[in-house]
């Protein structure tokens, strides 16, 4: 696997690379204990990014747990993510950067949050302590002060926490990650590209990871438009490891965007082999190769895909991009009129428990598809009342503070439809569309909304309804030519209107 940020500094001092041995898998080259500490402290302040812990191992793991998070990609032979961090912390239990990526990990999953994990509050607040009893750089406390506004749900403010340690420290893997993957929750597509762009110059390629600074970079490139620009960053980034699956992930966006259902299929049937073992990615690219079988009009490989990976690997792993990845893609085929079957009820199995979360609106909006489409309408009263009870509190979580204008009306928006209110639907939904990018994800996920607001206006029964159904189809289709999907749709809006 790639050495971790820290191992640069150690490829002098070792030319065949690999100073971190777990991250190797080599055998622990000899010398005495001390003169590795040495190594590895030195290692990370060559960098300017000084750790603060006297363990060896800490560092170790440090970098092991920051690899896999930055590739994607859970390494069993090191007991993956979790296990690193479970023995980061027994190597050194006061290293506050230890702490940081642990936290860190467990707030940027969205899959839990001070609020609701009493665990998670107090590890929090044991990090918060240490860091304030010990002499850190001050790039340490910056980490600590960002987390810290994470985990209040002020996600602007975090991000500007990182970009603080980012002009100075450039090459600060982890505050570059969490930032990035902060943008993306928050839908600030401009900042997620500009935010590696302006770092970008110092990820040379001898630096250990530099190439998937790239894919990083070609994603906020394909999500602000630059289709050639970040098709180009993410083949550079392939050239140097076709195991990078956010490189490929990038390649799926950009065919995607294009409609270029023909090289989009080819594209994944080609690489599948290099980016079907990246555990936390793969889900979601499999979740693009079927969209383009939607895009296509062909349900039942889209179905093959989703029985086969989307769903199996979703129940593995639990993840909060899984499971958003799996509620919408039923969601996309139950809009084309699918059959699902059971589908729905296996999928409210893994969302049910998260029904009155409320960490993110985009992921509380997907937890509804699968609550009303395993019809189980206490599930959807009970999301939809607790979510407007904590809307009502004034407090200083971003993402609830979108709640009234925005997530509330979106999810009444579902409601409504699978009600048969299509009109209601539009009227929900209509006014806030350009909002919508405001509660994150990329254009590709957010697409479901505009799929239903397409949907609700071509079967409402207001004539006025009915024909904003073909403006936005000519919107769409002027965006995204030779789109059969919106080819497919444009046919039913003449066929629904010529009855009229
Ligand atoms: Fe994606």
């Amino acid at each position: 696997m790639p050495l971790g940020d820290s191992a640069v500094r150690a490829r002098a001092a070792d030319p065949q690379g690999g100073w971190l041995e777990t991250g190797t898998g080599r055998p622990r080259a000899p010398g005495a204990a001390g003169e590795q500490l040495q190594e590895q402290q030195e290692a990370w302040r060559d960098a300017g990014l000084v750790l603060s812990t006297t363990s060896n191992e800490a560092c170790k793991l440090f970098d092991a747990a920051l690899t896999q998070y930055a590739t994607w990609t859970n390494d069993e032979s090191l007991g993956g993510i979790e296990g690193c961090l479970s023995k980061l912390k027994a190597a050194d239990p006061n290293f506050t950067m230890g702490h940081v990526i642990a936290n860190g990990l467990e707030l940027v999953g969205t899959g839990s949050s001070v609020r609701l994990d009493k665990e998670l509050d107090r590890a929090m607040r044991t990090m918060v302590a240490l860091s304030e009893s010990q002499p850190l750089t001050e790039r340490e406390k910056l980490h600590v002060s960002a987390l810290d506004m994470f985990a209040r749900g002020q996600l602007p403010e975090a991000c500007d926490l990182w970009e603080q340690i980012l002009q100075r420290h450039p090459t600060d893997l982890l505050a570059l990650k969490f930032s990035h993957d902060t943008y993306f929750y928050l839908g600030y597509q401009v900042q997620m590209r500009d935010s590696v762009a302006r770092v970008y110059p110092f990820w040379t390629p001898d630096v250990p990871l530099s190439s998937y600074v790239k894919g990083y970079y070609s994603f906020g490139l394909v999500e602000t438009n630059f289709f050639d620009r970040a098709e180009e960053v993410a083949r550079e980034a392939l050239a140097v490891n076709q195991t990078d699956a956010w490189s490929v992930h990038t390649i799926a966006h950009v065919n995607e965007m294009k409609a270029d259902v023909k090289k989009g299929l080819e594209f994944m049937k080609e690489t599948e082999t290099n980016w079907k073992n990246s555990d936390m990615l793969a889900c979601h690219n499999y979740w693009h190769w079927a969209l383009y079988f939607i895009e296509k009009g062909e349900y039942e490989a889209a179905l093959t895909i989703y029985d086969n990976h989307i769903a199996p690997r979703c129940l593995a792993s639990g993840s909060m991009l899984d499971v958003v990845d799996n509620c919408s893609m039923l969601y996309r085929l139950h809009l084309e009129g699918v059959k699902l079957g059971d589908r729905w009820k296996d999928v409210l199995a893994l969302t049910k428990k998260h029904t009155k979360d409320h960490i993110l609106l985009f992921n509380d909006v997907h937890f509804l598809m699968s609550s009303l489409g395993a019809k189980d309408h206490t599930t959807t009263q009970e999301l939809l009342t607790t979510l407007q009870e904590l809307a009502k509190a004034p407090c200083e979580d971003h993402q609830l503070s979108l709640a009234p204008s925005l997530g509330l009306p979106l999810c009444q928006a579902f409601v409504e439809f699978e009600n048969g209110n299509c009109d209601k639907a539009v009227d929900l939904l209509y006014p806030i569309r350009y909002q919508l990018i405001q509660l994150g994800g990329s254009n590709a996920q957010r697409d479901v909304f505009s799929q239903l607001l397409i949907h609700a206006a071509l079967n409402s029964k207001s004539q006025a309804k009915r024909n904003l159904a073909r403006c936005l189809l000519r919107e769409r289709d002027g965006v995204r030519p030779n789109s059969p999907m919106t080819e497919r749709l444009i046919r039913k809006a003449a066929a629904i209107h010529s009855m009229a």
